[in-house]
């Protein structure tokens, strides 16, 4: 048993009940509204997340609404978020709570577990928060907290410091408020213990963290390094017809995006001039099923969409074409009119494009 835990859950919870920011998931114990913001806030900002949060509880007040609700609509609403995964997840574990559980929703960490989606973070948050479970979490803003705190320089990505801040967090949780320790030591970490430059001269913890005692602040936590970015070079080709309809493309295969739309794409290994495109044999394709008449490059620079593994080198090309009714199912081309492209859920590369090109705007 950690020594001074109860020294530190007392201070800790303090300073969160006087500190702590006023959000919408805070004030509710329902399973389905904190397992729909824990989702959401996985990997965007609290700030971003807030919208998000209550677009869907809205849309879908009950677990039925979302579990009935299509996929393209929640991959819609879930536009701008990222990782669509999260979106997917949620919706096939939705289908489960409500048709296979008769709409209970888990009650324990370990059942929580078996929804897809919900790792050790997400089934301790949910378990403490709704069920006064004694789990503790352990996300980004606990990694840093405890890593400064203690002096711990054990790399928190690898499997030995997983499973040591694990240990740690629950020899400091308060049995007796695990929710509300839980959530306060992640708002500690998030508004007060920050990643960068952290106010420690008025921090409660100013007397006891050993990081500060020995000038590891700035080096704590400590992280081993990502493995390299794959980059990749991508070509959108935005046709453009007499009649202002353009085409669309989903994306099918396993890896980003699954299910979203984009512009017919063209990939290659280096940035691709426009002598280049026209000789490539996908583009060749496209142009005779469509008859495209002229290309021109839209982004002279162009534009790095980053993603946590891959940065995509990417162009837009404008195609224009008389009259695109031809559109062949064998491409697997969506023909829409430029007004209706709002209606589909595309990438933030995509939806960023569209807002920007002056023709498509809505
Ligand atoms: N980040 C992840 N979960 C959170 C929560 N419940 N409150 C604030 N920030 C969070």
């Amino acid at each position: 048993m950690i020594k001074n835990s109860s020294f530190f859950h007392k201070k800790l919870i303090t300073w969160y009940l006087r500190n702590k920011r006023d959000l919408p998931w805070r004030s509710t114990r329902n399973p389905y509204f904190i397992w729909l913001s824990e989702i959401i806030l996985q990997q965007t900002r609290v700030v971003q997340g807030i919208p998000y949060y209550e677009k869907f509880i809205k849309e879908f007040p009950k677990i039925e609404d979302l579990a009935e609700a299509s996929e393209e609509r929640i991959l819609k609403l879930w536009q701008g978020l990222g990782y669509y995964s999260r979106a997917r997840n949620l919706h096939f574990s939705a289908k489960l709570v409500a048709f296979e559980y008769g709409g209970i929703f888990p009650t324990s960490y370990k059942e929580l577990l078996n929804l897809k989606g919900v790792g050790d973070y997400t089934a301790s948050a949910i378990a403490s928060f709704c069920y006064d479970e004694v789990t503790a979490v352990v996300d980004g803003n606990v990694y840093r907290v405890l890593a400064r705190y203690f002096g711990i320089d054990t790399p928190i990505n690898s499997t030995k410091g997983m499973q040591e801040f694990k240990l740690l967090a629950q020899q400091l949780i308060d049995s007796a408020q695990p929710g509300t320790y839980n959530q306060a030591i992640m708002e500690f970490g998030a508004t007060h213990c920050l990643p960068q430059n952290p106010d420690c001269t008025s921090c409660i913890f100013n007397d006891s963290c050993v990081a500060l005692s020995t000038k590891m602040v700035g080096l704590l936590p400590v992280k081993l390094k990502k493995a390299k970015v794959r980059k990749r070079f991508f070509n959108y080709i935005v046709v453009r017809s007499l009649d202002h309809h353009t085409v669309l493309q989903q994306r099918t295969s396993k890896g980003i995006w699954r299910q979203l739309f984009e512009f017919p794409l063209i990939e290659s290994d280096a940035d691709m001039d426009i002598l280049e495109l026209v000789k490539d044999d996908t583009y060749a394709q496209l142009a005779a099923e469509l008859q495209l008449e002229s290309l021109s490059l839209f982004n002279e620079k162009v534009i790095i969409h980053k993603l946590s593994h891959q940065h995509l080198h990417t162009r837009f090309w404008i195609a224009e074409a008389k009259d695109i009714s031809v559109a062949r199912a064998h491409l697997d081309l969506e023909r829409i009119p430029i007004e209706g492209l709002h209606n589909y859920a595309v990438p933030v590369l995509i939806e960023n494009f569209i807002s920007e090109f002056s023709v498509f705007k809505i």
